[in-house]
């Protein structure tokens, strides 16, 4: 059949170009340029009335003809194209498997929140119930009230963060017993953990750190009521081999006041690093709460007596767990937070 060199050159083109086109985009640009509105072929038709009346006929089925071809082809090719591209998509979307897998560690209980929840357990243990205090304090609760004279240098702006000259960053947990006592009549066990704050820093000092105070207030309670719940709890919490000792100390809100001793758990009190060749490794200040501080709550000295502690929990923690550096608690290095998981 030989046919319209026009019509054969067009198709020929088409065809090759079809064949050739590596995307759908690029099939797509073919047909608009052979069968679009004004593509190639779709021209010729147009034309068709300038053709020769008895040649129409022929020509026009000619074209038809090429027009079907190409619309079949063109179909062919872009059932097969988008497969393709499918498959590109997917393929460039699949994991890379050989990727080595990232771990998930396991979580662990910061060792001061661990220290502090075995400190509360263990007077939980004997009775003692739980209260919490606000951190921004009175000069009142945290000083005056607990019976520091007007002249105390805790009271003085180089050592106490002052947010105005009557407000501060609460420097110990004792102002929680003021604002208990005021809130409750005896019997009084309480114990009272929480952040406390001092211009302090060095390796054994920070300028945040917790605080448990312990509070008990009833009929006749005594000194020896103090020693023997502290030496419960040093065993609880150093091992029951420890013993404890008082020196005595002074505190403006406790009379007779003492400091508290374990024996040094790591040596067994016969002289190491730990204790610094003592024997004796210093836990707590503590003493009988002071008349003019239960006066100063409404309690009757003549009537009810009380003692109280208050202890370091940063102390407690680096003495059980021999840490040397208190920075280690704060900087969340995982290399030693992760040695508290299990
Ligand atoms: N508040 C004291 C301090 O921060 C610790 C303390 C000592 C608390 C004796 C007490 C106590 O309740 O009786 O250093």
């Amino acid at each position: 059949m030989a046919g319209d060199p026009r019509v054969q050159d067009i198709l020929d083109r088409a065809l090759a170009d079809i064949a050739g086109a590596r995307s759908t985009s690029a099939l797509e640009q073919v047909r608009v340029r052979v069968l679009g509105r004004s593509g190639e072929l779709t021209a010729l038709l147009r034309g068709l009335g300038k053709v020769p009346a008895a040649d129409r006929p022929r020509f026009g089925q000619e074209v038809n003809r090429a027009k079907e071809r190409l619309e079949a082809e063109l179909e062919v090719r872009l059932v097969a194209l988008k497969a393709e591209e499918h498959r590109q998509a997917l393929q460039a979307q699949r994991p890379d498997l050989t990727l080595t897998g990232r771990a998930i560690l396991p979580g662990a209980v910061h060792p001061l929140v661990r220290v502090l929840d075995e400190i509360i357990e263990i007077f939980a243990g004997l009775g003692f119930s739980v209260a919490e205090g606000p951190e921004v304090e009175t000069d009142y609760y945290n000083f005056a009230a607990l019976n520091f004279p007007d002249d105390h240098p805790a009271r003085d702006m180089q050592d106490t963060f002052h947010l105005s000259a009557d407000t501060l960053l609460r420097t110990h947990t004792s102002p929680v017993q003021i604002r208990t006592m005021k809130a409750e009549r005896p019997p009084v066990r309480y114990i009272f953990p929480g952040k406390t704050y001092r211009r302090d820093a060095d390796i054994t000092h920070s300028p945040m750190f917790h605080q448990v105070e312990g509070l008990a207030v009833d009929t006749n309670i005594s000194l020896g009521d103090l020693k023997g719940t502290l030496e419960h709890f040093a065993r609880e919490m150093f091992g029951a081999g420890v013993s404890l000792r008082f020196r005595p100390s002074f505190f403006p809100f406790t009379e007779p006041s003492a400091e508290a001793d374990v024996s040094c758990f790591a040596c067994g009190g016969s002289g190491c690093r730990l204790c610094k060749q003592s024997g004796w490794l210093e836990i707590l200040g503590s003493g009988m709460v002071h008349p003019n501080v239960l006066r100063n709550v409404g309690y009757d000295p003549e009537e009810v007596t009380g003692w109280a502690f208050g202890m370091g929990v940063e102390r407690v923690a680096m003495l059980k767990y021999r840490i040397d550096d208190i920075r280690l608690f704060f900087e969340n290095d995982l290399r030693f937070l992760g040695q508290f998981a299990s």
